[in-house]
């Protein structure tokens, strides 16, 4: 760990960071406790983006038919725009749920990226991040650039990201027991896609000595809703396995399953192996604990003790970087941006006013969080 400290008045330092982890000397650790997560509450967006305190959303698994085509249904395909990662639904969870001694709120993915980051090799990201009242609040934190980016995908990568959609509608139903028989559509299909639709869960967990409320999308269900967490179903579709090299590819993969599903208490992962074209061609069911034993010693193992160890460290580390003073209030306001790099490790620092504008989008927020929460803590 290393930080470099560049005093201002105030100070505070303007950029620390901490080195990326080496995966390939085993370090020495000690296993990083983390709580079984609890479920606090669920809740849905319907076709037009509104949340609703419902399962309205929730789908059960039900077996897709066989060599199905994850093409079906593309050109109906209703895309939800790309936006900035806001964090304000989950906080409007958390608002209804409150409860003390947490210290930090955040979307599942952003927690995935947190932790995996010691295996990236080629993406990096940025995080806005915000510590009020001593809890943390992190949000992915995306360039207008990068949004464009996204949008303006390729129609190979567009039609490849339905693939992941299509196989959702083929492997689930509304109705518990029997797949959805739609008039005019092919046997088994569940609906055309319309990606504005999700069914989240927010959960509490504890990974070190760090409280955490996240929250995150659940594909299905397995069975009847019973309010517990055992039959949460993650679902994932990647091309069929030909030779050694996808192997050791897709066991690459499962570290980003993983600790998606890990991290809401998704015990399964129902993957759908395809073709380049997209029929479907076998499934296969992991049971998410399971995964790191199935790689272990293979070409692309991971080691997930090796990610939660640098999460705890990461986690240290960005409390005692943005920390505020109880008897400051106006450093609530600040915002500090966190860059990624692979290869590199983390960089921390605050922003300016024009930094702070930006995150702010013109919107009624202090910082990224929305005025009624900022006022709801400042009350
Ligand atoms: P697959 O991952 O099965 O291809 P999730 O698996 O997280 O429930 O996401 C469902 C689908 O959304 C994915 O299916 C993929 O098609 C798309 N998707 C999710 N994250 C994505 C990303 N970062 N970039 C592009 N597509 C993504
Ligand atoms: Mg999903
Ligand atoms: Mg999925």
């Amino acid at each position: 760990l290393t930080k470099r400290l560049r005093k201002d008045e105030t100070s505070t330092p303007l950029e620390s960071t901490l080195s990326y982890p080496s995966t390939s000397i085993p370090p020495k650790i000690s296993p990083v406790p983390i709580q079984q997560p609890t479920s606090l509450l669920t809740f849905s967006y319907t076709p037009s983006r509104e949340l609703v305190w419902d399962d309205s959303a929730m789908k059960y698994y039900v077996d897709p038919p066989p060599g199905a085509e994850l093409s079906y249904g593309y050109e109906r395909w209703v895309k939800k725009p790309e936006e900035r990662g806001r964090i304000d639904s989950l906080l409007r969870a958390w608002s209804k749920a409150r409860m003390p001694g947490i210290g930090l709120v955040s979307w599942r993915g952003v927690m995935t990226k947190i932790l995996t980051a010691p295996y990236e090799e080629r993406d990096s990201w940025d995080l806005n991040v915000m510590c009020v009242n001593g809890t943390l609040y992190l949000e992915e934190h995306s360039s207008d650039a990068r949004l464009k980016e996204k949008d303006d995908m390729n129609p190979r990568q567009r039609m490849q990201t339905y693939y992941g959609y299509a196989f959702e509608s083929w492997c689930t139903s509304s109705s518990p027991d029997r797949p959805e028989s739609l008039p005019g559509h092919r046997a088994g299909w569940g609906g055309d896609v319309d990606t504005n639709v999700q069914w989240c869960n927010v959960i509490k967990t504890k990974l070190g000595d760090v409280r955490m409320v996240i929250g995150g999308e659940v594909d299905c269900i397995r069975g009847r809703k019973d309010g517990k967490h055992d039959a949460f179903v993650e679902l994932k579709t990647s091309l069929a396995i030909r030779d050694q090299r996808d192997e050791a590819r897709f066991e690459k993969k499962l570290l980003k399953f993983y600790f998606q599903s890990f991290l809401l208490g998704v015990p399964e992962i129902i993957v759908g192996f395809r073709t380049p074209s997209g029929r479907l061609t076998t499934i296969q069911t992991f049971k998410t604990v399971q995964l790191p034993r199935l790689v272990r010693g293979k070409p692309g193992a991971w080691d997930p003790q090796l990610c939660l160890d640098w999460g705890r460290r990461f986690l240290t580390f960005l409390k005692s970087t943005v920390q505020t003073d109880p008897n400051t209030p106006e450093e609530n306001k600040r915002v500090w941006r966190v860059r990624f790099t692979p290869g590199k490790g983390v960089s921390v620092r605050l922003l300016d006013e024009e930094g702070v504008r930006d995150v702010e989008g013109g919107e009624e927020r202090v910082g990224f969080l929305p005025n009624w929460f900022w006022e709801e803590e400042m009350g």
